[in-house]
């Protein structure tokens, strides 16, 4: 298993681009599987789930193939219509294939993902709506079997559930009639999938609101297309912080800054100093002070950025108080951080930060994938080597971490110790 090895503190500079969003091309993957005609993705991100999402659609009969940063995928002949336990106990994402099977096949037998990390993850707002669209669906040794022809229908999410939303729009693309989908997430990767999915030929309306609603359209409609996902707002934060974490002046750029709106706000108001382009945000060294955050739907601050501002907190003057709202036993990174130096209390879903200690190098261990990018802008601050352990948590969502980091300036190396003896 791999590690980094970070010597700190870290001083960043010059540029750094964020690779296509790993969220929204998960959903766009699954997606390919609605089209009887060739699609191509440019400029997939070369990460861990992704190439797992890929090894998922071969084994439903998708062909891929590769030319420099065109990946095309041919979907003509879907030859099953399983995703087994193997593929979706690594990716939870694997549950997206279940709306468009259904769309295209009106069969499904999808493994349950089960927990995970990061708490309970259930997908009763998946099940229960594609029912109303006319799947009979059973739990069977650990599946979800589906059947049925999909037919428009009328209803409201319970909770604007991200995943949800995607996999009822993708079952709705080929069904018969009209769907309209009430408080739906209003993620920009959403907006994304949908982009994608009308370039292909469905018709959906609504785009960034929290009414979708999608037209069924045949199978013959659709059309061979060409799609770049957006860039990645929460891989863009994450080097936003990182920079502020080391009072660094950096550029991050490749993705449109209005995505994380919330966060810049929030950093603006604890004494960043940040520039906004139309594709970039430069981030100048600032002097911070404490804050509050709570984590909420989109457009609130995102979970998936909720550890990564606690490590900024961490290093800051002033005491800071964070609490996660969508995802139970979301904190794990914080007996890591504490490794370092970090002074955390945590009472039920909130953490209290106390600020302004020196953190020190240690040997730490990536728990999730968040959570990891926590550990790597804490390492960067800290003073002496940091060993990141299990870093195939932030290969499922960083792209290319070790030369970016690299690029800007960090002392980051990459080792297995078990091949290394
Ligand atoms: C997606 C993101 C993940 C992000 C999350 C919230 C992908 C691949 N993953 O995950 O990185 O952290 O959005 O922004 O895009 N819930 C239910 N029943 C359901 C579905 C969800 O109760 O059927 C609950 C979940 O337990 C959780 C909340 O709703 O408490 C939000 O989950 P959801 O928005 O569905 O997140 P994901 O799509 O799993």
């Amino acid at each position: 298993m791999d590690q980094l090895v970070i010597n700190g503190p870290a001083k960043l500079s010059g540029s750094v681009k964020v690779s296509s969003a790993k969220n929204a091309c998960l959903p766009i993957l699954a997606g390919v599987l609605l089209n009887p005609k060739l699609t191509h993705l440019k400029n997939l991100p070369d990460l861990r789930d992704i190439r797992t999402m890929c090894q998922l659609l071969e084994m439903l009969g998708v062909k891929i193939t590769k030319n420099d940063n065109i990946t095309t995928f041919d979907a003509s002949n879907l030859t099953s219509t399983e995703a087994t336990y193997e593929l979706v106990k690594t990716m939870r994402a694997s549950i997206f294939v279940l709306g468009p099977l259904m769309a295209r096949k009106s069969n499904a037998k999808v493994s349950l993902p089960g927990g995970c990390a990061i708490g309970a993850r259930p997908i009763d707002l998946h099940l229960t709506n594609l029912e109303k669209m006319g799947a009979t669906i059973t739990l069977e040794e650990g599946y979800v079997k589906a059947e049925g022809k999909m037919t428009g229908a009328h209803f409201a999410l319970a909770f604007p559930s991200v995943g949800a939303t995607e996999n009822l729009v993708m079952a709705a693309v080929l069904a018969d009639g009209k769907t309209v989908i009430e408080n739906c997430a209003l993620e920009p990767e959403i907006g994304d999938l949908a982009n994608f999915l009308n370039k292909m030929g469905a018709r959906i309306e609504g785009i960034g609101t929290k009414t979708l609603t999608i037209e069924g359209v045949m199978e013959s409609e659709l059309c061979e297309l060409e799609y770049e996902a957006i860039g990645d707002r929460i891989e863009a934060s994450t080097y936003v912080m990182a920079a502020l974490a080391t009072k660094s002046s950096l550029k991050v750029e490749g993705f449109n800054p209005e995505h994380i709106q919330f966060i810049t706000d929030q950093l603006i108001t604890m004494g960043a100093k940040i520039e906004k382009g139309a594709d970039y945000l430069m981030i100048s060294p600032s002097e911070l002070k404490g804050t509050r955050v709570d984590t909420a739907p989109y457009p609130g601050f995102p979970t998936d950025a909720q550890a990564q501002i606690m490590a900024l907190s961490c290093l800051i003057d002033g005491n800071s108080l964070i609490s996660e709202n969508i995802f139970e036993n979301r904190f794990m990174h914080v007996p890591e951080l504490k490794r370092l130096g970090a002074r955390i209390t945590v009472k039920g879903n909130s953490s209290f930060i106390e600020g302004g200690f020196k953190l020190t190098g240690a040997p730490v261990m990536a728990t999730d994938l968040r959570a990891s990018a926590a550990l790597i802008i804490a390492a960067l601050a800290a003073k002496g080597t940091t060993t990141i352990r299990r870093v195939y948590h932030l290969d499922r969502g960083y792209a290319d971490l070790d030369n970016k980091l690299r690029s800007i300036g960090v002392d980051v190396t990459r080792e297995n110790p078990e091949q290394d003896k």
